[in-house]
């Protein structure tokens, strides 16, 4: 299966993947865990596009999509993948097409998870993750056992000010990014609010990879 998880910051993108690939055995592509680990590694990447991140601006597409394209032409995703945070503007998405038509390959869901702009804040705010086992949590709503708490981090854009620009980001940029997907009929869309195994649950169902 090849899909794409498309929702605002903190709409549960990562935590919903994490669930979706025991299942599907797909890897779990996200852009922005690849540029963190670039940002980490002081790649030249990862310097070019630091402080877009931390500002909660987006990376330029030029910087974005040679590293995406790339990483859905490795071998581990011949049979599927899921990206989560690309496409996140319209020319990231045509070039996906472009480098899909090439290939003779398609899209089988375009996923968005919908989440109303008052929870995102505090979704992100609390966010924490665990740099060992990539487990994401939530000091309130999906709290960390304690034998793992001293070693969590929270992430530099994880500010209120960064997410706000962050969410308008999204409204302007890939928001629209949805009707290019809808034309081909291939957006499914499910309410992201609720406990997180509701919502995987209604992926599922949306997705009919529910059995
Ligand atoms: P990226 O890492 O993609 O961030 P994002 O899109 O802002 O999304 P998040 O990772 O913040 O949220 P999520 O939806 O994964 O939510 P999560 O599951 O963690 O991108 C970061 C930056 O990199 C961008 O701003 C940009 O600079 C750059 N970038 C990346 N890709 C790019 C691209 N293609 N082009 C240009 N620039 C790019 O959940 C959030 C919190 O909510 C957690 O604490 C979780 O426990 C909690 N939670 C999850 N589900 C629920 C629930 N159902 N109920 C209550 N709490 C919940
Ligand atoms: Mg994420």
């Amino acid at each position: 299966m090849r899909m794409i998880l498309i929702g605002p910051p903190g709409a549960g993108k990562g935590t919903q993947a994490k669930q979706l690939k025991e299942n599907l055995n797909i890897p779990h592509i996200s852009t922005g865990d690849m540029l963190r680990a670039a940002v980490a590694a002081e790649s030249e990447l990862g310097k070019q596009a630091k402080d877009f991140m931390e500002r909660g601006a987006l990376v330029p597409d030029e910087l974005v999509i040679g590293a995406a394209i790339a990483r859905i032409q490795q071998n581990d995703c011949k049979s599927g993948f899921m990206l989560d945070g690309f496409p996140r503007t319209l020319p990231q998405a045509e070039a996906l097409d472009k480098a899909l038509k090439a290939a003779s390959l398609s899209l089988d869901v375009v996923l968005v998870i919908d989440v109303p702009d008052d929870l995102i804040v505090s979704r992100i705010i609390g966010r924490r993750q665990d740099p060992v086992t990539g487990e994401i949590y939530h000091l309130e709503f999906n709290p960390p056992p304690a034998e793992v708490v001293d070693r969590l981090v929270h992430r530099p854009d994880d500010t209120e000010e960064a997410c706000r620009k962050r969410l308008s980001k999204y409204h302007a940029e890939t928001a629209p990014v949805i009707p290019f997907y809808e034309e081909n009929g291939l957006v499914k869309r499910v309410d992201g609010v609720g406990e997180p195994i509701k919502v995987t649950k209604r992926i599922r169902r949306a997705t009919n990879t529910d059995n």
